[in-house]
């Protein structure tokens, strides 16, 4: 078991009562799972990923990643998994804008522990990853002199730098064209059979066909797709 949410519900305040943004949702990733999530903007979907990652602490329910509940653990140690364990492509954009892409991809790196960094960065394997989203050719430039869908694929090749267990990727092809979306799912679809878990969030259903277990939120309530 990699990942198990059990009972999840996430309230937010708004006027007098709390509006609840998920609802008791239950989710198990094993390894090799590939669950994609569809559902409309304002559906929960940012907020069930962020409890999934520990950034967003749920107003019941809990969270165990490899086994660790999230609320055993501090800030620190959640973050120490999350680098590490969790590659979370966020929905908005996410690179440092005074790094190049090469060395926004090594950022995961750079924050291990110092007992846990090779001696060297791992350029080979950042500039492998690059090469797998077609962004090799843009590793020397800044992030401000890239499109949308170029921000995503580097971050996306970022989030896979310390080959995490779980991949975590809110909408992660929604400003990708049709090409660009088939071979980022593709590269989803190999990580699974290599044995990560994947848990993806799309507004559009078009993704869903990648996926092996699929569902849907709705007014954050989880079904089967
Ligand atoms: N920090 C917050 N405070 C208050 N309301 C929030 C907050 N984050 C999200 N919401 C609300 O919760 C609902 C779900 O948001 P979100 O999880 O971002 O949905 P989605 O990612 O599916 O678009 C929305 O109605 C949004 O306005
Ligand atoms: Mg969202």
């Amino acid at each position: 078991m990699i990942l198990e949410m059990t009972g999840l519900s996430k309230a937010y305040d708004r006027g007098k009562s709390p509006f609840f943004a998920v609802k008791d949702v239950s989710l198990r990733l094993d390894a090799g799972d590939f669950v994609c999530i569809a559902g409309p903007s304002g559906s929960g979907k940012s907020t069930l990923l962020g409890m999934a990652a520990g950034l967003v602490s749920p107003t019941q329910g809990q969270v165990c990643f490899q086994g660790q509940d999230y609320r055993c653990q501090s800030d620190e140690e959640r973050s120490v998994v999350r680098n590490q364990g969790i590659g979370y492509i966020m929905q908005g954009p996410s690179l440092l804008p005074n790094f190049t892409v090469l060395q926004n991809v090594l950022l995961p790196y750079y924050l291990l522990p110092p007992l846990k960094r090779s001696a060297d960065p791992p350029v080979e394997r950042a500039s492998l990853l690059l090469e797998q989203v077609g962004m090799l050719p843009l590793a020397s430039q800044y992030p401000a002199e890239l499109s949308g869908g170029e921000l995503r694929r580097a971050a996306i090749a970022r989030s896979l730098l310390l080959s995490p267990r779980l991949v975590i990727a809110d909408e992660p092809t929604g400003d990708l064209d049709e090409g660009n979306t088939q071979e980022v799912m593709q590269l989803f679809s190999r990580l699974a059979r290599e044995g990560a878990a994947l848990l993806v969030v799309t507004h559009d259903r078009a993704p869903l066909r990648y996926g092996k277990h699929l569902y849907c939120l709705k007014a954050g309530v989880l079904s089967a797709a």
